[in-house]
């Protein structure tokens, strides 16, 4: 009994202890996230349908690329040689001049969704993916395909797969904003234009490269090269008169890829039906935001 109570202020201590640290323990739990669950809340959160799935990198492979021996080591350019470089320089007025007249060709460009079957000369075609081949692209790694559909049986079954997705866009996965933001636009998910379009191109980044010895190639930064050589391209058809337009056929990547015999690092980023506009073209009555609400100067 004496020694109960000599123990007992110990003893109230230590459950103290105990008690403080079940209660703290229990509020961690109650706020804290393990890395599972902030990963499911943000792609709870974020979740965008919009985003195609298809063309989310593999971060793992990223990550891993150092370890394995797929990877390729080297650095080819290491010893590139420098050459001069001196391009044509204007006068201050010709700048000028040339600066409102590219302004001007590239003002007219839009978004046609009419596009004429009159033949379009196919060396234009080869020259104007000749020039979106000149983008920049992380570390010249040059990370695109452009696959040139003129076959109408293929044009076909690209306007099939496109057409199957993009009734379920439409219908189910984007939901009423999406749909009313599109309304103006008046766009729906039949795309006669890829049947009649003389071409079709498709651009696909490819996510790494293969070496001829076969080791994999890190394609730094590829969706961000593929879409400035995808704004070329468009300057570029701007330029000799063709129209397109942008088109990003979600959820229809691996099913285009298949049919276009493309290999798995290349992924589908963009569709552009191509040819000359069609006589009766119409095109929304869109305004662009003037330069004073697009630049700041600092
Ligand atoms: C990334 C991107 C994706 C687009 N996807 C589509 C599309 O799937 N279907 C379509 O009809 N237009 C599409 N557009 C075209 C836009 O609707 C068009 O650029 C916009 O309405 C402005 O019109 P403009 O191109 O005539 O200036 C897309 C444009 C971009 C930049």
């Amino acid at each position: 009994m004496a020694l109960l109570s000599l123990l007992t202020p110990f003893l109230a201590v230590i459950l103290c202890l105990v008690a403080g640290f079940v209660l703290l323990k229990s509020r961690g739990t109650g706020t804290t996230l393990t890395s599972t669950d902030k990963t499911n809340t943000t792609s709870k959160v974020d979740f965008k349908p919009w985003v195609d799935q298809d063309l989310q990198d593999n971060t793992e492979i990223t990550a891993k690329e150092d370890e394995s021996d797929d990877w390729d080591g080297s650095h080819e350019e290491e010893g590139l040689a420098h050459v001069p470089y001196s391009p044509q320089r204007y006068p201050e007025k010709t700048m000028l001049e040339r600066s409102r007249d590219f302004y001007s060709v590239m003002n007219q460009r839009r978004s046609v969704r009419f596009i004429s079957p009159e033949p379009v000369p196919r060396e234009v075609i080869d020259n104007v993916i000749h020039t979106a081949g000149t983008a920049p692209s992380g570390a010249h790694t040059e990370p695109w395909t452009f696959v040139v559909v003129s076959a109408p049986d293929m044009k076909h079954k690209i306007r099939l797969i496109v057409e199957e997705e993009e009734e379920m866009n439409y219908r189910q996965r984007m939901g009423d904003k999406w749909v009313q933001d599109l309304a103006k636009l008046k766009t729906n998910w039949i795309k006669d234009y890829l049947d009649i379009a003389p071409y079709l191109i498709l651009i696909f980044k490819q996510t790494f490269g293969i070496l001829p010895n076969g080791k994999k190639k890190t394609h730094y930064y590829n969706e961000i090269s593929v879409s400035i050589s995808c704004g070329i391209l468009l300057a570029a058809l701007q330029n000799v008169g063709l129209v397109t337009v942008t088109s990003t056929p979600l959820n229809c990547g691996p099913q285009l890829r298949l049919l276009l015999q493309r290999p798995a690092n290349e992924k589908l980023l963009m569709l552009l039906p191509v040819g000359f506009p069609a006589s009766d073209a119409t095109v929304p009555d869109l305004n662009r935001k003037p330069v004073t609400d697009i630049a700041v100067y600092i």
